[in-house]
């Protein structure tokens, strides 16, 4: 699945309140691609419109050159997968039973391999055994990445279109970087492409490929880092105060907050 995935003039209006406002945006297969603005700006809306979701109110999603909604449900699951910004469980299973309702969409042997290989790549191979609601934030997290990574497992590499919703918002450091790092890795072998929400903009700079910059509900700037990372415009779109450095390493714009 290489096509790539299009969306056009996307709208979504709900009790008057247009709160996504004409969207065209284009992803294209192996991108890593961060979706960034303000609390409230409609990126959270905006995946459920490109994960098809919710339903826009004008406009369409398209994946290889068919529209959503024309997708069977179990093909789309097997090439698109999703981790919301917040992932409650009404039951209390065991780790491998959350990974493993990833392989929904799939039927066949081997799951437990599968489970197995998305647990050590995704370093949930500690959590082995745990049950999901006794796990801290963090670690829910990591099952979640898991659980969508093992829905587009295919020939030993997850494979598809993956979108994540603020997925790092409880990690720690090292975590943070594992899973940009494996991100970056999957996307950059071309079997992965990636749309991620973030709010750290210094993960989205070091690592995405390409930035989305939403406010109010339109998309108001988009680019490498290097061009949508500018000071004037970030204090402009977020209100904020801030210094707009460079990454000891490598060059890239890191984002320092005016004390
Ligand atoms: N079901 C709903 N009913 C009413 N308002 C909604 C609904 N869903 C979203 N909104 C409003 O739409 C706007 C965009 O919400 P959204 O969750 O997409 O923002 P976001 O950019 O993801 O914010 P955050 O960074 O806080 O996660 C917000 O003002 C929100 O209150
Ligand atoms: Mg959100």
């Amino acid at each position: 699945m290489a096509e790539r995935f299009i969306a056009e003039g996307l709208s979504y209006h709900l009790a008057n309140r247009a709160i996504i406002q004409d969207i065209s945006l284009t992803l294209s297969p192996g991108e890593l691609v961060a979706l960034i603005g303000p609390n409230g700006a409609g990126k959270s809306t905006l995946l459920r419109l490109l994960t098809g979701f919710l339903r826009p109110t004008t406009g369409r999603c398209a994946l290889g050159g068919k529209s959503l909604e024309k997708w069977p449900t179990q093909t789309l699951s097997r090439h698109r997968a999703v981790m919301r910004q917040n992932t409650q469980l009404g039951f209390d299973w065991p780790v491998e039973s959350v990974i493993g309702m990833g392989r929904a969409p799939w039927t066949g042997c081997a799951e437990s391999a599968i489970v197995h290989q998305v647990m050590s790549v995704t370093g949930c191979l500690p959590l082995a055994g745990r049950r999901y609601a006794a796990l801290s934030g963090g670690e829910q997290q990591r099952v979640q990445l898991a659980r969508a990574l093992a829905q587009l497992w295919q020939n030993d590499s997850p494979r598809g279109w993956l979108f994540l919703d603020e997925p790092t918002s409880a990690l720690d450091l090292f975590h943070q970087q594992h899973l940009l790092r494996l991100l970056k890795s999957l996307t950059a072998k071309g079997h992965l492409h990636v749309c991620v929400v973030l709010h750290d903009l210094n993960l989205a700079a070091l690592w995405a490929d390409r930035i989305i910059l939403l406010h109010d509900g339109k998309m108001v700037s988009q680019g490498a880092p290097e061009a949508v990372l500018q000071a004037g415009d970030l204090a402009r779109w977020y209100g904020a105060e801030v210094h707009v450095g460079l990454h000891p390493s490598g060059g890239k714009p890191q984002i320092f907050l005016a004390p």
